[in-house]
């Protein structure tokens, strides 16, 4: 049988092959609602304008209305040869109200109206993922409160470098989930044109208005030239980089969870709900939300750098390769949810052994800056003096198998003859990490400042 939307000009229909490989309805129903949204909006701005009657409108009112609660209902017929989810829910239209339903696509092509589905659906994709940031970063703050003054390594290499509190290490991931967040704002603001009455690609003769759909779809304004508007798609591009890029930020801190978790760091332990036993081996408990939360970004990545190489070199306006946007994108968010929701209660109930933070943060001689540092405050030394003394001090330690602070101060007086007494105050971790009140730095006072800001930011957005 020939195709009802475009039957006029062929004589027989399509291939199976043809058919399988054309049909996008398998993941574009996702859009149905956007679809039915944008369709009634058309509908009443053209019965407004006078280009369809009112009642024709209200036909097709009551009909996409019946379409949608059979779709939620589950009762709809979703069919491959009717390609995808704009000729179904049209197709069904017809069966519904009869001829007036061939009244809805005046002055519309199916190139506006999937861009519209999809900016609709991507748009609300990105007000989710705010949500869902905005409940991570409140399960970071309470945790970063909690641990302001909790002493853990910092590490450089992966080699301890200088003590820090768990709380500031915690506030660093608020600072780049908050990043994320601001690029899921600036996405939005972005996308938030409509693409309605672009119709093909040259606009239409007929005297629409697109500032009357624009508003009723909740968009700021219209898009400015119809080209453009069915041949872009960088709106999809952009989630995919904000949900790779934040994606990246979680899967560090999978990662770091991991090595926390170890028996040999024993800085963290897993709550039994966001871990996994072993079949074999009784004694283990193992990380796999956060393992799959470091995996699972690579494939975000992939569907940002697929949908990166479809778009690459499509010439203007549209091209059939644009219905490969969907699925990447559908299953970044997907997955992106699912991450951002397995992190927010992995972080909610993490247990946080302060012991053995606080013995391996004194290990690894990380407060030799504060010694180095000590020698230029107090003894006058250029740094880079202070820096070699201190080396030789370190040297001379790890050839006794001790801790700096346990260097008697006869020993240190041999390196660097200005050392007093005074210099074993700065030797200890704590003092080091209440030392660095520097803007931004470890000092509990300031990580306590940094998250009250947060906080108050928090609620006022
Ligand atoms: N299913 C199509 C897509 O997702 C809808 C647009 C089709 N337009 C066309 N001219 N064939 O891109």
């Amino acid at each position: 049988a020939s195709n009802r939307m475009w039957g006029g000009r062929f004589a027989s229909g399509p291939d199976a092959v043809m058919e399988a490989i054309n049909a996008s309805i398998d993941f574009d129903r996702k859009l149905y609602a956007q679809d039915i949204r944008g369709s009634l909006a058309h509908a009443a701005m053209l019965a407004e304008t006078g280009i369809i009657s009112t009642e024709d409108e209200q036909k097709i009112a009551h009909g996409l209305n019946t379409i949608l609660s059979e779709i939620e209902a589950g009762t709809f017929e979703f069919s491959a040869r009717l390609e995808d989810i704009h000729m179904n829910v049209e197709a069904r239209l017809a069966e519904l109200i009869g001829p007036a339903a061939g009244r809805l696509h005046t002055a519309r092509s199916r190139n506006d109206q999937v861009a519209l589905d999809f900016r609709l659906w991507v748009k609300e994709e990105l007000e989710r993922t705010d949500q869902a940031l905005s409940r991570l970063l409140g399960a970071f703050l309470a945790r970063a409160e909690e641990h302001a003054a909790t002493i853990m390594p910092g590490f450089t290499h992966l080699q301890t470098a200088q003590p820090v509190t768990f709380g500031h290490h915690l506030m660093a991931y608020v600072e780049m989930l908050g990043r994320d967040r601001s690029r899921v704002r600036d996405a939005i603001e972005r996308l938030d044109e409509c693409p309605l009455g672009a119709a093909a690609l040259a606009g239409t003769g007929f005297a629409i208005d697109r500032h009357m759909t624009a508003e009723a779809l909740g968009f700021r304004e219209p898009t400015r030239n119809s080209i453009d508007t069915v041949s872009d798609r960088d709106f999809a591009l952009e989630f995919l980089s904000v949900a790779a890029i934040c994606a990246t930020h979680l899967s560090r801190l999978a990662e770091e969870i991991v090595i926390w978790s170890t028996p040999q760091f024993g800085f963290v332990r897993l709550s039994d709900a966001f871990s996994t036993g072993s079949s074999i081996m009784p004694q283990k408990k193992n990380p796999d939300a956060a393992e799959l939360i470091r995996a699972k970004t690579g494939r975000i990545n992939g569907d940002l750098i697929g949908l990166l190489t479809v778009m690459k070199g499509l010439p203007l306006a549209y091209s059939k390769d644009m219905q490969e946007d969907k699925e990447n994108v559908f299953d970044a968010a997907e997955t992106l949810d699912l991450m951002l929701a397995a992190m927010t209660g992995m972080i909610g109930d993490l247990e946080v052994n302060r012991q053995a933070m606080k013995k391996a943060a004194g290990s690894g001689y990380s407060t030799a800056t504060d010694l180095a540092d000590w020698l230029v405050r107090e003894a006058g030394l250029p740094f880079r003096d202070a820096h070699h003394a201190t080396g030789r001090a370190v040297a001379l330690a790890e050839e006794k198998k001790c801790a700096l602070e346990k260097l008697s101060l006869e020993e240190l007086q041999a390196i660097n003859p200005a050392i007093t007494d005074d210099v074993f105050s700065v030797l200890s971790v704590s003092n080091s990490v209440r030392s660095r009140t520097s803007y931004g730095g470890t000092a509990p006072a300031e990580v306590r400042r940094q998250i009250r800001n947060w906080k108050k930011r928090l609620k006022r957005d």
